[in-house]
């Protein structure tokens, strides 16, 4: 057997700053790094400090450098509203150059922050590169959450201004975003100057000019602005994800290690050559669109899909094999509940039948656990590999991956293979102290991280040492807990923090609680994540209310859940609220979520040592199978 792979991976460990300086080598420079990784002030290293370069020139200026420049970069298709649209690489760049001028017009400049909050069409990818041309950091916010989150992405970034657009179209709503911006700018107390709207065909709405203006008047008088150095270490942009509380996390990427590792995952992870077309069903407001629909394809100066759609209901379980066969798609990167809503839908795969499928030849599964069932029955399907990776927004490219440009590892099921280079992975025990193969622990990173992670979080020095390098000395610390076999092959089982996976979107049961505590009636709370069949996980509240309340509970539960989707947004997907007697704590008042997770999975759990009144459990569980949730 081949051992190319157990070389690489080693040589990545043990000489990180010759292994990156390599891979270095491949991607654009002003000014080429000397000093590889600075490491004078850990947690905070800092990779090519002394290296110049830009984002929006490697992702569209070195391919037409190249002779490249006609090549496809981006295919538009959108099942929703029927429109297509294809830009070679010279087609973007006009376009993103031009926006950049406008971006420039409105007094943005290097440095500043702008905030994308827009459905998924080419303008959002244009605005992503127009600030990487220009310097400024963009924040992109996801279209399902709701003004209140907006609001406090605004107030975090201090954004200089907002982009977005007239509409979103989901199957059966159509999302009016500006009247969410209207009301996040009146919660948030941080103002943005200017908002520039993209009016989306059939869909106008009034704007109050000056502070609003069209996209299109935007251009009118802009002129094409070319890319800016950066130092390495500036930041291309922030991406929020749910914290452990309300107040989400700002993650940042830095410029020169974020392009290095993700142009070199393309043909090492995904075995992508510039001549492949790649597709990542996923949403530009996650990590995975902003890595796997714009920048790593990009980089790498392969096509990328940008899809305006979903699995099923657009307009049926057929969607993903018509774009692959369509586009001649080699591979497809997407979300396990994506295939999950497909195979019900069509288990027996009468719509992928009707297709040619002759250019696909593997399907990489991430953000949350690939169910075994669903591998399976993709693999029977598609007759290519699937593929389980694990990874994170804090670290944008995959931690754990069959790297299938390197070499084919064979597939364990419910395993997501095997640490990628650069990433030093070990299972911890809360001692410390490393657990032996198989043993389960805190899933952990030894530092320093490779480069394309995180360095820090956006103004929070301290809440990033704190949060994520305080709990082990010297390790990155995943809030993922699992274990590692004797093979290497990582096992994600859970996370070890508040956080839900809900379709693969990362959502925290704690800024849920917070909504919920909000309710004149309610007393206490506990959300938790039930295992659900289509989407992973479902949150479910449990509300024990203020003594004398009138109301009834069905009224009390209705006013919930409408406030959970008006403050964080349909999202959520927060559509179970229950009211019940008492919460089982620990004799210290603490909320044993855990266990009553484990009552509506029917899991076994064992009595916990420290709780106030056992019987509340059996309580619990009466009023989960009252409620349906327990059948
Ligand atoms: N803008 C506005 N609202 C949005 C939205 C967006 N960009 N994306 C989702 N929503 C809304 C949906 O319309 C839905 O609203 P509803 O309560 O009015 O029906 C709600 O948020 C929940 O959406 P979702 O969790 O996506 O559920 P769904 O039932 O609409 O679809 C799937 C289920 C499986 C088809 C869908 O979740 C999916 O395609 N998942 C892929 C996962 C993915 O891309 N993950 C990204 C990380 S890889
Ligand atoms: P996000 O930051 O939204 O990408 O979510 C990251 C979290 O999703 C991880 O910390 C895991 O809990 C979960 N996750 C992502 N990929 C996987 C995977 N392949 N298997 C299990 N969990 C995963």
């Amino acid at each position: 057997m081949s051992t190319a792979f157990k070389e690489i991976y080693q040589n990545s460990i043990r000489n990180p700053e010759e292994f990156w300086q390599k891979v270095s080598d491949d991607i654009f420079w002003y000014k080429k790094p000397k000093q590889i990784l600075n490491k004078d002030n850990p947690p905070f290293y800092k990779w090519f400090c002394d290296g110049t370069t830009n984002t929006c020139y490697n992702a569209l200026d070195i391919h037409i450098d190249q002779g490249r420049g006609d090549k496809i970069a981006l295919i538009y298709d959108s099942p929703i509203t029927g429109n297509k649209k294809q830009f070679t690489y010279k087609d973007l760049k006009a376009k993103v150059s031009k926006f950049a001028g406008a971006l420039k017009n409105q007094g943005v400049n290097k440095g500043d922050r702008v905030i994308i909050y827009m459905p998924m069409i080419p303008e959002a990818v244009i605005a992503m590169l127009a600030c990487g041309r220009i310097g400024a950091i963009h924040s992109v916010v996801f279209g399902g959450f709701a003004s209140n989150e907006l609001a406090s992405r605004i107030d975090d970034s201090k954004a200089k201004l907002l982009v977005t657009a007239s509409c979103g179209y989901e199957p059966g709503r159509t999302v009016e975003y500006k009247p969410l911006v209207e009301e996040a700018i009146k919660l948030s107390s941080h103002k943005p100057e200017k908002i520039i709207l993209y009016q989306r065909e059939g869909h106008e709405v009034k704007l109050n000019a000056p502070k609003e203006i069209s996209w299109e008047e935007s251009l009118s008088n802009a002129k094409n602005e070319d890319c800016v150095e950066m130092n390495s270490n500036d930041f291309a942009y922030i991406l929020y994800t749910s914290g452990t509380t309300g107040i989400p996390k700002g993650i940042v990427r830095d410029t020169g290690g974020h392009i290095v590792a993700l142009k070199w995952t393309m043909k090492n992870i995904y075995n992508i050559d510039t001549d492949d077309i790649w597709w990542s069903a996923s949403d530009i407001g996650w990590i995975v669109g902003h890595s796997y629909i714009v920048y790593a394809p990009l980089f790498k100066g392969c096509t990328t899909v940008l899809f305006e759609g979903k699995p099923v209901g657009t307009p049926d379980a057929g969607a993903f094999w018509k774009i692959i066969s369509d586009y001649k798609v080699k591979s497809l990167f997407t979300a396990p509940t994506a295939f999950r809503a497909i195979k019900k839908e069509d288990p027996e795969g009468k719509f992928f039948s009707k297709y040619d499928l002759s250019s696909f030849e593997s399907l990489f599964l991430a953000g949350e656990r690939a169910d075994p069932d669903t591998i399976k029955w993709a693999e029977n399907l598609l007759k290519v590999p699937v593929i389980d990776h694990w990874w994170q927004t804090e670290t944008s490219w995959a931690i754990s991956s069959n790297c299938t440009g390197i070499e084919m590892q064979k597939t364990k099921y419910g395993s997501a293979c095997k640490a990628v280079p650069g990433y030093d992975v070990k299972v911890l025990k809360s001692d410390s102290s490393i657990a032996k193969p198989n043993e389960m622990g805190d899933i952990v990173v030894k530092l320093p991280l490779p480069p394309g992670t995180f360095p820090t979080l956006w103004n929070a020095d301290e809440r990033y040492k704190k949060t994520y390098m305080a709990n082990y000395n010297g390790y990155y610390q995943t809030y993922d807990a699992g274990h590692i076999d004797d093979d290497g092959y990582i096992w994600i089982m859970s996370r070890t923090d508040d956080i839900i996976n809900v379709a693969g979107h990362r959502l925290s049961t704690g800024a849920i609680e917070e909504v919920l505590s909000e309710h004149q009636s309610v007393a206490e709370c506990a959300v938790l994540g039930i295992a659900d069949k289509l989407k992973g996980q479902l949150p479910i509240g449990l509300l024990v209310l203020k003594a004398g309340v009138k109301k009834d509970n069905e009224t009390i539960s209705k006013e919930c859940i409408k406030m959970v989707r008006e403050k964080i947004g349909p999202v959520a997907a927060f559509k179970v609220a229950i009211v019940i007697k008492r919460l089982p704590k620990t004799r210290s008042g603490k909320i044993l979520r855990g266990t009553i997770r484990k009552i509506a999975d029917k899991e076994e759990y064992k009595m916990p040592a420290t709780i106030d009144d056992p019987a509340i459990l059996n309580e619990i569980e009466e009023d989960l199978i009252k409620n349906n949730i327990l059948k």
